[in-house]
């Protein structure tokens, strides 16, 4: 799959922050810290630079727990990256590995597994062998899943175009394309995932989690209008003049208009 950059990582982290839905983040950090030895440990899987880790921080900073958080990702540079962000009381350690190798994920002593911005990008079969494996390393003790900023399908812009509603469908029919994982869950991944751990004993809540991005956000919003413009652009339901003058259109009002980006976060539990 195409590599995803420290920069544009960072551009989105702060409204990231913000759509985060606290009480299920809340609900995460409370089961993370509880009943934990200095053994216990987050696994975050597609850490990047470690966005997720600095949202935990944020309302659970590291003197309040002994967990170590244990990074994995397939990109050495965002690894690196994210280890030099750790923070100097808190264990962290890195693995790089590609997710796909989940017989390989460093199971032991987890008790939660978080990602945030991954789930939309895999498979079905793969979100089954994680579960599987998952399973087989912690059967005999409590563990979670925190999955957060999973997109949801939906983007609404202000002021609108003629073309929003064909342009959003030809990006989320890319949405469920080969992402490095096999055809990739898109929009249906919280539901895919909720059915999956409730199948082997979580209790799964959902809660949303929009992008709400305004003229504060331009450069995110520019960003974004330009990967949907790349997502769209071999679509055959769309015309090469149309994307350039919705383009155009969208990128003349990154700094004035606003657009709410759906997404959706997940934490399942089993005790
Ligand atoms: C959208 S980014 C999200 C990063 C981070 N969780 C955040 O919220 O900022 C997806 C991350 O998954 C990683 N990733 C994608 N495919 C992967 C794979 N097959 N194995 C390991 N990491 C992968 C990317 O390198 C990237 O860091």
């Amino acid at each position: 799959m195409t590599g995803f950059s420290a920069d544009w990582l960072n551009l989105r982290e702060l409204a990231d922050q913000q759509a985060r839905n606290s009480a299920l983040l809340r609900y995460a950090a409370a089961f993370a810290s509880t009943e934990v030895d200095a053994q216990s440990v987050v696994l975050d899987l597609g850490a990047g630079t470690g966005s997720t880790f600095r949202a935990f921080e944020h309302i659970s900073p590291s003197l309040e727990s002994p967990l170590t958080w244990r990074f994995v990702d397939n990109d050495r540079e965002l690894l690196e990256e994210a280890a030099r962000r750790g923070h100097e009381g808190r264990p962290i350690e890195t693995y790089e590995l590609d997710l796909n190798r989940v017989e390989d994920l460093p199971l032991g002593g987890v008790r939660l597994i978080t990602a945030s911005a991954l789930f939309d990008l895999v498979s079905g079969p793969f979100v089954d062998r994680l579960i599987g494996a998952v399973n087989r390393a912690a059967l005999d003790r409590p563990m979670g899943f925190y999955a957060a900023l999973n997109y949801d399908g939906t983007t609404c812009w202000d002021p609108a175009h003629s073309l929003d509603q064909a342009v959003l469908d030809a990006f989320n029919d890319d949405q469920v394309t080969e992402k490095g994982f096999g055809p990739a869950l898109g929009p249906g991944a919280c539901d895919y995932i909720k059915q999956a751990l409730e199948g082997v004993g979580y209790s799964v809540k959902l809660a949303a989690s929009p992008w709400k991005l305004d003229g504060k956000n331009s450069q995110l919003v520019a960003e974004l209008i330009q990967g949907i413009g790349n997502a769209v652009q071999s679509h055959p339901e769309l015309a090469a003049d149309d994307i350039a003058a919705w383009l155009e259109f969208r990128l003349s009002h990154a700094a004035f208009g606003s657009c709410i980006v759906g997404h959706i976060d997940l934490l399942a539990i089993r005790e």
